[in-house]
Formats: C-alpha cells, structure tokens, sequence
C-alpha cells in the first residue's frame, strides 16, 4: 500500500504515521525525520536543509526528491510506504508520480488530516522531541512524559525544535497555505484524496484514519 499523508504542520502526521504504519505493516517515511537525522548528523545535507527549515520554508525541491526517493527505493519500502511531509508542493508530486510511473506503481491515497489552526498551534507550542529519535514525539499537556523533559520510550532527553518558534510556525503554516494545500486539488483530480478530522484522542484519529484507508484502498 502507497499512502501520502498530508495536513498542516503540527497536525499530527507524525504521531498518527508511528501507529499506520505499524498497523499497515509498511516504513513511515518522513522528509522532516530525514533531514533532522543528517542535521544531528551534520551532514552536508544536514547543513543545507537546517538553514532552510530554521526560516520555515521548503528545502530545495532537487536535494529533496532525491533524497526521498534513495529512501523510497530501500528494500523495506518495495511492498509499500506512508510518505509523511512528502510530496509538500506541486512539483514534488509530479516528480513523485513520474518516479512510480517508471516502477509501474502507484499511489492507493491521500490521506488529508483536517485540524483548525488554532488547535495546530496549541500543538506545536506544547510539542517535546525525543533527541535519540525523532518519531518519539510528547506534547507538555496533551501527551506528557511521566519524567518531564525525560523520553518514556528511551530515556532520551526531550527538546523543543528549532523550528517551532512562534514567528516560524507563521512561517511554515503560511508556505503550508500557498506550496502545499495545492497538491490536494492535484490529488483530488487523480481521486485519491481522503479527508478526515484530526481532532479527538490520538487513538479515536487513528481508528478514523484506519476506517476511511479500508473504505479506499
Ligand atoms: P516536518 O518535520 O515535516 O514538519 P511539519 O509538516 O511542519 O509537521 P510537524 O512535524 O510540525 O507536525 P506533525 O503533523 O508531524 O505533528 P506531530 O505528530 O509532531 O518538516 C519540517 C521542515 O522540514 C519543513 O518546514 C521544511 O523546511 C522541511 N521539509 C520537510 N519535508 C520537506 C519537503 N518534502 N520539501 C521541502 N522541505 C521539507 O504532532 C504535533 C504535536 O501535537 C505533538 O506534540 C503531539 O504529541 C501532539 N498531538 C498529535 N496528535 C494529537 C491529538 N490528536 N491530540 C492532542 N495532541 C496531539
Ligand atoms: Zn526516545
């Protein structure tokens, strides 16, 4: 199963992808997981993209195909994925149906999650990163570890990431409205797109998005 997951930022794409995926049994493939990796990294990559995400806009459209595609063809991934993050404007989607065109694949949905913006920017001003690993996400009110500033998972310590100052979610929401929000007309056209809310119980999102994935696909 290919599924694209889309909605704005601090919508829960991340923490709804770690419980798809496992139920779905296919990789959860996040861009924003990718380049925080190679920027605890400090790749060349890493470098590049951190100056990008810290000002809320988009990495370079070329660095970023290509790195979701290299993921895109790991072993893992060649029964399906859940793309998170990716496609995130126009051009990306077009390169990503050219790519599984030239596999002979394609998409089975996209699912758009739904969330006012007041409610994203609660969520984000409250969200806490494992530092170990970013798909341990905590939110102070919403989800808090039961060690502050300690990860439940691992142990690891928890932080607030760069990009999530109040002057850069204006930022990453308004390039949300004008790159993003696009691809779910592109998508409406090609008639994979599933809309549900993405308010309530993280569980009560899941069991909604589980529903309408089985009425589709
Ligand atoms: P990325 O990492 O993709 O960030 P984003 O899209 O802005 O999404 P977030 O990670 O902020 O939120 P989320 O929807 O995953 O929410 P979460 O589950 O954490 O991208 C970051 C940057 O990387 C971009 O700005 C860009 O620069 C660059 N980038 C990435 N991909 C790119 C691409 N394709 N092209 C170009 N550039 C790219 O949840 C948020 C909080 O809410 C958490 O604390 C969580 O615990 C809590 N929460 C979740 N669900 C609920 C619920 N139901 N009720 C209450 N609280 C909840
Ligand atoms: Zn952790």
């Amino acid at each position: 199963m290919r599924i694209v997951l889309v909605g704005p930022p601090g919508a829960g794409k991340g923490t709804q992808a770690a419980f798809l995926a496992k139920n779905l049994s296919i990789p959860h493939i996040s861009t924003g997981d990718l380049f925080r990796a190679n920027i605890s990294r400090q790749t060349e990559l890493g470098k590049l993209a951190k100056s990008y995400m810290d000002a809320g806009n988009l990495v370079p459209d070329e660095v970023t195909i290509a790195m979701a595609k290299d993921r895109m063809e790991q072993p893992d991934a060649v029964n399906g994925f859940l793309l998170d993050g990716f496609p995130r404007n126009v051009s990306q989607a077009e390169a990503l149906d050219e790519l599984l065109e030239s596999e002979g694949m394609q998409l089975d949905a996209v699912l758009d999650l739904e969330v006012p913006e007041d409610e994203v920017v609660k969520r984000i001003a409250g969200r806490r990163v494992c530092r170990n690993e970013s798909a341990h996400v905590f939110h102070v009110t919403y989800k808090p570890p039961a060690k502050e500033g300690v990860c439940d998972v691992c142990g690891g310590e928890l932080y607030q990431r760069d990009d999530d100052s109040e002057e850069t979610v204006r930022k990453r929401l308004e390039v949300y409205h004008t790159q993003t929000e696009p691809i779910i007309d592109y998508y409406k056209a090609q008639g994979l797109v599933v809309t549900i809310s993405a308010l309530g119980k993280v569980e009560d999102v899941t069991a909604r998005a589980m529903e309408a994935l089985k009425r589709v696909v």
